[in-house]
C-alpha cells in the first residue's frame, strides 16, 4: 500500500503539470559520474511520460577548468567570471559538446526524443559581448520558436550554454542564466536548478541549513547582505527575474541525491528550496 500511496499523493501534480513547461538546468559537476547522470534523465524521462515539457540546460565548469590545464590553457577568473580567450573557448565548446552528446545519446536509450541544441542554433540566443571577459556574452535575447518547434515535436532540447554576440560569433554564456532567460521567455511553470548542495543554505558551510521555501523579497536582502557567493549568485539573479516575469515557481535542489527531481516535484513535501513571489 505504500506504493500506492505514492502515486496517489503524486496524481493532483501530475494533473497539475501535464502539457506544462519545465526548465532544468543540471550543473555540470552532476554529468560527470555516470550513476548520477544516469538517474537524472531517468527522472527527467518519468516527467516526459507523463505529459511534462522539459527543456535542459547544462553546465560544465569543473571539465572544463580540467581539460584547460591538461592542455596548458590559462584559467584566469575575472571579478569571479570565466574569463574566455580564444584558446579557452575551443575548450569550452569541446567540452560542452562531449556532455551535450552523451546527455542526448542516454535520453534517447530511455526513449525520451532528445535534440542537441546550442544557443546559435536558429539564432536563439542573442548576446552582448562583455570586452574584459574575452569570449563572453550576456544574454539579450531568447527566441522561443526555436525551442517551442522542438517541444511541439515531442522532442526534450538539450541546451549547451553557447550564444551569438552582435556579430554573430560564438560566446561562452552563463548556463544558470541561459535557464532563467528560457524559463522567463517560455513562462515556464517551473525553473529547476539541479547542483551540488541540499538547495540555498542560511550558512553555505552548514548542509543542515537548508531554506524550505522563500520569496524573492527575502533573497533580494540576502543577495544584498551577502549570504549568497560564487555558483549561487548567477542562480539567485536568475531566480528573481524569472519570477517576476511570469515564472511560477524556481526550485533549487540536490542532484546528487537519487530522485531528488521526482521528490520535489510530486511529493508534498520537497526536498530542496522552493521559492515562489
Ligand atoms: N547560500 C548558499 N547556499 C548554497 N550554496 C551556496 C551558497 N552560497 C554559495 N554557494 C555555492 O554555490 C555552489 C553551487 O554553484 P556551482 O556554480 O558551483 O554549481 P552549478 O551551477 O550547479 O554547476 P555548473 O556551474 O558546473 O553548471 C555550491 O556548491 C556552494 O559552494
Ligand atoms: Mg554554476
Amino acid at each position: 500500500m505504500d506504493k500506492i500511496g505514492v502515486l496517489v499523493e503524486a496524481l493532483p501534480y501530475i494533473k497539475k503539470f501535464k502539457e506544462k513547461v519545465f526548465v532544468v538546468k543540471i550543473g555540470g559537476s552532476l554529468l560527470v559520474d555516470e550513476k548520477t547522470r544516469r538517474e537524472i534523465l531517468q527522472d527527467i524521462s518519468l516527467l516526459k511520460f507523463v505529459g511534462i515539457n522539459v527543456i535542459i540546460v547544462h553546465g560544465g565548469g569543473k571539465d572544463i577548468t580540467e581539460l584547460s590545464k591538461r592542455l596548458g590553457i590559462k584559467v584566469r577568473f575575472v571579478e569571479g567570471l570565466r574569463h574566455t580567450s580564444d584558446e579557452a573557448l575551443e575548450v569550452v565548446m569541446m567540452v560542452l559538446g562531449k556532455i551535450n552528446g552523451r546527455i542526448v545519446e542516454e535520453l534517447e536509450r530511455l526513449d525520451c526524443k532528445a535534440i542537441g541544441i546550442t544557443g546559435k542554433s536558429g539564432g536563439m540566443v542573442r548576446s552582448r559581448r562583455i570586452e574584459r571577459l574575452g569570449n563572453v556574452g550576456s544574454i539579450k535575447s531568447v527566441e522561443k520558436s526555436v525551442l517551442l518547434g522542438f517541444l511541439e515535436q515531442g522532442y526534450t532540447p538539450v541546451v549547451q550554454p553557447i550564444g551569438l554576440d552582435e556579430e554573430g560569433r560564438a560566446v561562452n554564456i552563463n548556463a544558470d542564466d541561459l535557464a532563467s532567460a528560457i524559463a522567463k521567455e517560455l513562462k515556464a511553470e517551473k525553473l529547476v536548478y539541479m547542483t551540488n548542495v541540499p538547495g540555498l543554505l542560511e550558512d553555505e558551510n552548514d548542509e543542515k541549513s537548508l531554506i524550505s521555501r522563500t520569496t524573492t523579497k527575502e533573497l533580494k536582502e540576502k543577495l544584498k547582505w551577502d549570504e549568497v557567493s560564487g555558483g549561487m549568485i548567477p542562480k539567485t539573479k536568475g531566480i528573481i527575474e524569472a519570477i517576476e516575469r511570469g515564472v511560477k515557481s524556481v526550485h533549487i535542489i540536490d542532484g546528487r541525491k537519487r530522485h531528488s527531481l521526482l521528490l520535489e516535484i510530486f511529493t508534498d513535501e520537497g526536498v530542496g528550496t522552493m521559492i515562489t513571489e
